[in-house]
């Protein structure tokens, strides 16, 4: 038998390599006997999609993600219905009752999730009071209504921009909004912005976004809106940056015809704040980056954390953006409580959010909902 030399060990040629025996059964610790077996779904049992997504928590990557997130909502959904009194004079003016829940939840939204179909989710969370504070951008405002006077309607990706200027469509990602939309948008909106100056004028009102809001979702009056039943059920909407959008092009073209309307901000960080520093417990669910997922993560600092918290982004944190950080990095700013458990799924909030909501809020919406009637 010939001996070769290889890496300063002599081997038999006729032999595994002990270095690679070695390397490759490297004998394992145990692991917990609590650890999550890795096992999906088996459509041996038929197509039941609630056991799906029931499989996903073992299902690893970001279905498990996805699958810890229900858990985390259902958690804040379990505090949220043990009521509390509401004790000093500051909580009774925001909760503007004699009980608040035993959780405030935080819902936060990009623009493009009212534009697309997760719109209905959200509009289901808000017609049942099942959410206590929101926070979205600008066109996460305006888009609601816009969608309450014409339809938005699905396109492609790849349409051609220069196309589609000249036949006045607007695409957003695989989504078209024709031009007459914002017209219409604009015929509606300009008689408000008349009477909200006058108001001001007049009777003193110190307008602010979430005034404005509250406003608005009273004068569409329509089910379909979002804002009509945050309206309907006093949840507050805060958008500190309102005029990014329509809704500023509006604002602007207004500016010139009837000046002097003013929007404050100060008011509403106040409000928000105090939100976050008043409440038993605290759950925040972000869809997206940006202005959205920081605003509800800042106020949350003002309670040195939230306690349960649940991002839905596919934001990256290798650019150190704000809308790619991990909730890891919240904990080190004291936005997200160091005992807490919080998750983040890597996903298309479009693709996720519906089924999020359908394992959660909408399983448990009789209690949800009972709960509310008896406050
Ligand atoms: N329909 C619209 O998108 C629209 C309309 C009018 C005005 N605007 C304005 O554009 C500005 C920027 O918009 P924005 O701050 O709402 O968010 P954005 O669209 O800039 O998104 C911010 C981040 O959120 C994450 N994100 C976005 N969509 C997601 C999804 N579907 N799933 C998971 N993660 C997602 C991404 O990481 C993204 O970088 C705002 O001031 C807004 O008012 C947007």
């Amino acid at each position: 038998m010939e001996l070769i030399i290889y890496n300063q060990h002599y081997i038999m040629s006729d032999h595994v390599p002990a270095v690679a025996m070695e390397a490759v059964l490297k004998p394992s610790c145990e692991l917990p006997e609590d650890t999550p077996k890795i096992k999906g779904y088996d459509f041996n049992q038929g197509v039941d999609l609630q056991a799906v997504l029931k499989s996903y928590l073992t299902t690893g990557f970001q279905a498990s993600s996805l699958g810890l997130a229900v858990q985390e909502i259902n958690s804040m959904i379990e505090k949220r219905l043990e009521p509390v009194k509401t004790e000093d004079n500051e909580s009774q003016e925001i909760y503007k009752s004699p009980h608040k829940t035993g959780c405030t939840i935080f819902l936060g939204y990009t623009s493009n999730l009212i534009s697309s179909g997760v719109r209905e989710s959200i509009r289901y969370l808000v017609e049942h009071h099942m959410v206590d504070v929101i926070v979205t951008t600008a066109g996460g405002i305006e888009e609601d209504f816009i969608k309450c006077l014409a339809h938005t309607y699905l396109g492609d990706f790849s349409l051609p921009g220069k196309e589609l200027r000249l036949k006045g469509i607007n695409r957003i990602g695989n989504l078209l909004v024709p031009n007459d939309n914002y017209c219409k948008f604009e015929d509606w909106m300009m008689p408000i912005l008349d009477q909200m100056l006058l108001e001001q004028n007049t009777e003193g009102t110190r307008w602010t976004p979430s005034k404005m809001i509250h406003r608005l979702g009273k004068e569409i009056n329509n089910t379909d809106s979002v804002y009509y039943w945050a309206y309907k059920n006093n949840i507050p909407v805060f958008s500190p940056a309102l005029t990014d959008g329509s809704l500023g092009d509006m604002i602007y073209f207004h500016s010139f015809k009837n000046p002097g309307l003013i929007l404050d901000i100060v008011e509403d960080i106040r409000k928000l704040n105090s939100h976050a520093v008043h409440a038993k417990s605290t759950g925040m669910i972000i869809l997206g980056g940006g202005l959205v997922k920081h605003h509800i993560a800042n106020a949350n600092l003002m309670r040195n954390g939230a306690n349960f918290s649940v991002y839905v982004n596919t934001g990256q944190e290798f650019d150190g953006s704000d809308s790619g950080a991990r909730p890891d990095e919240a904990v080190s700013w004291g936005k997200i409580r160091t005992d807490a458990t919080p998750v983040k799924v890597y996903a298309d909030a479009s693709l996720v959010f519906p089924l999020i909501v359908a394992q959660t809020f909408a399983l448990h919406a009789d209690k949800l909902t009972a709960s509310e009637k008896t406050q």
